[in-house]
């Protein structure tokens, strides 16, 4: 997510600070801030844009000073803006804090705090970090910030700095990375490696749970409950390269594995309001959900195939008319949208051309538009009614991975948080379908710590000229993003098609050999797909199956099954396209190309 730097040494803690953060650029962000302690003040300098702003603000108003942190922010809660930019302080200015991630107790913490008469600048959850510190300090930096974690939940990294206490730095992990870095005669903190890389090799990786307290001597590490806690540091000798990409080969396949990670920040604080469902910038209200007509879900590319998943749920959950079509051929087909209509407008980056004028057109022609997008303060976000941001972070390779995961993640929540506002989801279906969401990361994990079917697969299938993907319903939307991303990817050529219309045309190009990849996770079509699978097997295909662990026919039927933990069949393309996500990650590494950034393709089509 956000950039985490931090300095205390014998140098001017400025250029260190901003030098660490532009080797966090890659990642993306949108506002970038420094806090620096001299002269029993903490000097706080931010602005939204580029680190360059940030740049031109100091050199026109410089800060001296040896201890300092920095940051860039990458928008979760509240717009891009100056203000929303960290670091943020208390009321006096003497509690400066940074932090990455989310906390999920945003909402009530902030009316409390409010209440207690504390005045908010911000629209951030950060800035809260910074009152509770102030509430629970009595002369000691450590314990006012244990204790003020304490009262927040949430997967995050904390930084804070006090004026009266300007000879250390406190930092905490939960959950969002943290990385200490060794210096002669000075200390550095950053929430990945390469900040790091050009001041030292020897790092310690702070877990989950641990405090840190950085002097220019050295670090002291504890737990939240107050004992030390002792690690050895070790020595990094990946190229900056590699750290970018957290030692993975390609920042496809690290995006990946940062799915389960991804899901639980898109699940953050939405699941235990007093209804299923809390959405924070969503504000439909029951009247509207109640006389709502139809939903219309557009987007392009793989938000388009996370638009087909959400058609399935919607109508079938919801028992509304749902249709969802590519915006680009939305917008020019002239379709007979209406007031009382909701238009859901699926982008990753909020940013697509297409997507933008198909959300403009329906807009215009009285519909409400709702957003779920990755990105706070992209176009789409700006222009749309309501907005349901999915957290993945920043995605970096072209071929989307984690944002696809957590548009289906967001788009369930939706669906839940419509059908209690119309009243035709039962509570206790609701409840079901809220705890599977909410062990969803950890079975995509499983699927992640079993990787050797897939990449035994991908040996075999490398070669083909040509891979098709069958299935019904739910299934047959998982296909289509199975089929793009190995395609994408790998240029293998491959289609997509609902498993009954195979014998319309398609059949013709199976031989001996094709791959066709069966997606079979759907009960009530279970055996009609089955025929499909014999229909492509009697023609002699090799047939992979994405089945459920305990499917016992499927081994029977298949010559490969890639295996992916039970679940909700509502919510089993959130497991069965990661398979497909890793499968074309190994045939494209198979067939040598450039993953990350494949030919012809661009990560935000910006133009029509
Ligand atoms: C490009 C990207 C795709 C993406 C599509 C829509 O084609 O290569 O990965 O799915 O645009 O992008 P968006 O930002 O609107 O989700």
């Amino acid at each position: 997510m956000c950039g985490i730097m931090g300095y205390i040494g014998e140098r001017a803690a400025i250029p260190v600070l901003l030098d660490g953060l532009s080797r966090l650029e890659y990642r993306g962000y949108d506002s970038a801030g420094v806090a620096v302690a001299h002269d029993g003040t903490v000097h706080v300098r931010k602005a939204a844009g580029k680190l360059s702003r940030l740049r031109e603000i100091l050199e026109r108003d410089p800060v001296p000073g040896n201890v300092g942190i920095g940051h860039t922010r990458w928008a979760t809660h509240g717009q891009p803006t100056d203000t929303n930019a960290h670091p943020h302080t208390d009321e006096s200015g003497r509690f400066v804090v940074i932090h990455n991630g989310i906390i999920e107790n945003f909402l009530p913490l902030r009316e409390e705090l409010a209440s207690r008469g504390h005045r908010l600048s911000s629209d951030t959850d950060t800035e809260l970090l910074a009152h509770l510190i102030e509430e629970e300090y009595r002369g000691d930096l450590v314990e006012a910030t244990r204790r003020a974690v304490r009262r927040a939940s949430g997967a995050y990294a904390l930084v804070v700095l006090c004026a009266q206490e300007p000879h250390r730095i406190v930092a905490v992990r939960m959950i969002s990375p943290l990385v200490v870095g060794f210096g002669q005669g000075e200390m550095l903190l950053a929430s990945d490696i390469p900040a790091l890389l050009p001041y030292t090799r020897d790092v310690l990786v702070v877990n989950d749970g641990e405090l840190v307290v950085l002097t220019r001597e050295g670090v002291q590490l504890e737990s939240l409950e107050g004992g030390t806690v002792s690690r050895s540091r070790m020595h990094v000798t990946w190229t900056a390269e590699q750290a970018e990409r957290g030692g993975f080969p390609h920042f496809m396949l690290k995006e990946i594995y940062e799915q389960p990670r991804a899901l639980q920040e898109t699940l953050m604080g939405r699941l235990d309001g007093d209804g299923p469902v809390v959405l924070e910038d969503v504000h439909l209200d029951a009247a509207f959900a109640r006389a709502l007509n139809k939903i219309w879900i557009t987007g392009c590319g793989t938000a388009y195939h996370a638009g087909l998943v959400g058609r399935y749920l919607f109508e079938r959950v919801l028992h509304l008319p749902t249709e969802a079509d590519y915006a680009h051929e939305l917008r020019y087909r002239d379709p007979l949208v209406r007031a009382g209509d909701l238009v859901v407008a699926i982008s990753q980056s909020g940013e697509t051309a297409d997507t933008l004028a198909a959300a403009r057109l329906c807009r215009s022609r009285g519909a409400r538009v709702l957003a779920v997008t990755n990105v706070v303060g992209s176009t789409l976000s700006r222009e749309a009614d309501d907005v349901l941001y999915t957290r993945a972070g920043p995605e970096i390779a072209v071929a989307s991975t984690k944002a696809y995961l957590t548009m289906l993640v967001g788009q369930v929540l939706l669906m839940l948080y419509l059908g209690s506002l119309r009243g035709n989801l039962r509570a206790d279906r609701a409840r079901q379908l809220v705890e599977e969401l909410a062990v969803l990361p950890r079975k995509v994990q499983e699927i992640l710590n079993h990787p050797a079917p897939v990449e035994a697969l991908a040996r075999e299938v490398a070669d083909s000229e040509h891979v098709y993907f069958i299935g019904r319903g739910l299934d047959y939307a998982v296909a289509m993003e199975g089929s793009l991303k190995l395609k994408e990817i790998s240029y293998v050529h491959s289609e997509a098609m609902p498993a009954g219309e195979l014998k319309h045309g398609t059949l013709a190009l199976v031989t001996p050999g094709t791959p066709v990849v069966v997606v079979l996770t759907q009960a009530h079509v279970y055996e009609k797909t089955v025929s499909g699978l014999q229909e492509v097997k009697a023609r002699g295909a090799r047939v992979v199956a994405v089945a459920y662990e305990d499917d016992p026919e499927i081994g029977k039927l298949a010559d490969r099954v890639l295996r992916i933990p039970r679940t909700d069949d509502l919510l089993s393309p959130v497991l069965a396209a990661v398979p497909l996500q890793l499968l074309a990650y190994w045939v494209a590494r198979e067939r040598g190309h450039d993953i990350d950034q494949p030919r012809n393709l661009a990560k935000s089509v910006t133009v029509e």
